[in-house]
């Protein structure tokens, strides 16, 4: 890949919805949206400065990876992800093709579930806080003398609330949930919520990794509920390497860990602006990224050819 391949921030020629921690979020016509994964990186909720290569086009294609799996079982948005079928149902999108090719899915617009839908099978992060503080998770009594990072079975369900830009997101209860959607809205999450998951963790562990815990995010499209987002991507969830599992622990990370390890040696208070990263950490991120790719799809990310959906098939 060459450097005009690497995306900090795209400036497309199309209305723009929103653009988050990664990606840039567009608005192709009345229903649909462009959605293109940048190569932006954030650690500590912070956006580096310095862009991954091929981190964009490696969550565009495992999220194609999955729904191609899922389709038939889980209603999703994605409607093209083959930048051939995306340019042949939106001709005007040929002239920024190099921009977006690859790291771009179009998808249906929806209005997203406010709560995210995050199923935690192993205990790690701010659930393992949650739990040595309090003996719970999402507000619920967990047996007491699990350690850090020990398997859940079954996994947990755990919502969080999406945080404002800058914000954290805060991890509710299911009956905070269902206060705020309903009970039969909430139910419905839960439950293709563990179903996606537990499938997911089967799967990746036939690839000898770990899929520790994951987010995932809801939406409706008339009345239809509709998986939307990155899906088991390692931005959405954790992946960790199965070779170094063990409990008792913190376990590295497949993807950010050199970020993060060289991060954790600098002077740096966890608040923007962040350090510069080094040409080195920049490298070893973007190998790590394209080998997450290989090991989960068996395939390198440049051989893999993107899945074609619904009526592109
Ligand atoms: N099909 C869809 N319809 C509507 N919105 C969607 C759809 N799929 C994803 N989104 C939204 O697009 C955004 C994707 O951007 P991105 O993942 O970069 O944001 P983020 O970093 O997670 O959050 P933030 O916006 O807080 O920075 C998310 O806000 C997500 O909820
Ligand atoms: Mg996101």
């Amino acid at each position: 890949m060459s450097d005009s391949r690497i995306l900090h921030r795209s400036e497309l020629d199309l209305p723009l919805l929103h653009r988050g921690k990664v990606r840039d979020v567009y608005r192709v016509d009345e229903h649909s949206l462009l959605m293109v994964a940048s190569d932006r990186v954030s650690a500590f909720d912070v956006v580096m400065r310095q862009p991954i290569p091929h981190k964009g086009e490696v969550l565009t294609m495992i999220t194609a990876w999955w729904l191609a799996q899922l389709e038939g079982r889980v209603p999703h948005h994605l409607i093209a992800v083959d930048p051939e079928r995306i340019v042949a149902r939106h001709p005007e999108l040929a002239a920024s093709r190099d921009v977006w090719a690859r790291r771009a899915m179009l998808v249906h617009e929806t209005d997203p579930v406010l709560v995210e839908c995050v199923v935690r099978g192993y205990l790690s992060g701010s659930a393992w806080k949650e739990y040595r503080d309090s003996g719970t998770l999402a507000g619920e009594p967990l047996p007491s003398g699990l350690e850090e990072s020990q398997r859940l079975d079954p996994a947990i369900f755990s919502p969080a609330t999406k945080a404002q830009r800058g914000d954290h997101d805060e991890n509710i209860t299911v009956g905070r949930m269902k206060e705020l959607l309903g009970d039969d809205l909430t139910e419905r999450l839960r439950a293709l919520s563990m179903e996606i998951y537990g499938y997911g963790r089967d799967v990746a562990e036939q690839h000898d990794i770990i899929l520790a815990d994951t987010k995932f995010e809801f939406g409706l499209r008339d009345r239809e509920l509709l998986l939307i987002d990155e899906v088991l991507t390692p931005d959405s969830s954790r992946f960790w390497p199965r070779e170094s599992y063990g409990v008792g622990r913190g376990q590295p990370s497949l993807d950010k860990q050199p970020i993060r390890d060289w991060l954790d040696r600098q002077d740096w208070d966890k608040s923007p602006p962040p350090p510069d990263l080094p040409a080195g950490v920049v490298q070893a991120a973007s190998e790590r990224y394209r080998d997450v790719f290989r090991r989960l799809t068996g395939t390198t990310l440049e051989s893999f050819d993107p899945p074609r959906f619904g009526d592109d098939r």
